[in-house]
């Protein structure tokens, strides 16, 4: 999506090797007409696949999630990271984050995703792809009919998106950087 990585260029600042800062208008203040075309393009992608949820995992896809959720008419449902719990009336992951070096619990309310379901994930980033590993594995548990996975930004040096997708999964990306380095970025 050409005005995504026209913003990428104006607005993001590369953060040592991996990381990229996108908070003037996803990660921490909104651009919300933005995001609506973010989120209706990624819709777009995934229009005839029969999508019935929108699944996602706080905090930061929500928004994204919330956008693709509106344009298609079905429910956004965000995967809660909590700390080990008991419940037993949930789908329960783990997901291994990179950045923070920590593990945490992520949990779906079984009542908020079906085994008739078609389902869309939605994340902001996919670097190793660990997030999205997790939420996989909540709508196999579920019974659901995976449709694929709608990303933002996919930094596919860090290879998670290579993975998946040879493993059989769609995956959409708005945006794909193919190496970055502070004041350079180049897409894919
Ligand atoms: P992975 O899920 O693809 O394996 O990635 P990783 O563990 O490295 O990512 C951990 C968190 O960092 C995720 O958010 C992910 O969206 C975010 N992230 C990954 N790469 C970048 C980046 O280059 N820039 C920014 N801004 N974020 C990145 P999270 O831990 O789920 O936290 P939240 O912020 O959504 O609450
Ligand atoms: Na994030
Ligand atoms: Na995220």
């Amino acid at each position: 999506m050409q005005e995504l990585k026209d913003r990428i260029l104006v607005d993001g600042e590369v953060i040592g090797s991996n990381i990229l800062k996108v908070d003037s208008f996803l990660n921490h203040q909104l651009d919300p007409a933005f995001i609506m075309r973010m989120g209706e393009e990624l819709a777009r992608r995934f229009t005839d696949a029969g999508i019935t949820r929108v699944l996602t995992v706080e905090a930061s896809g929500i928004v994204v999630a919330s956008a693709v959720g509106l344009t298609l008419g079905v429910p956004v449902v965000f995967a809660k990271k909590k700390k080990a719990s008991t419940q037993n009336d949930v789908y329960r992951s783990q997901i291994y984050s990179f950045t923070r070096q920590e593990s945490v619990d992520i949990t779906v309310t079984k009542r908020y995703l079906r085994s008739d379901d078609t389902v869309l994930i939605i994340d902001d980033f996919l670097a190793h792809g660990e997030a999205l590993k997790g939420l996989v594995d909540i709508v196999k548990q579920s019974g659901a009919r995976l449709a694929g996975a709608g990303i933002v930004i996919e930094k596919r040096f860090q290879r998670g998106a290579e993975r998946l997708r040879a493993e059989g999964m769609r995956i959409e990306a708005l945006a794909a950087i193919e190496a970055m380095e502070p004041g350079n970025i180049r897409f894919a």
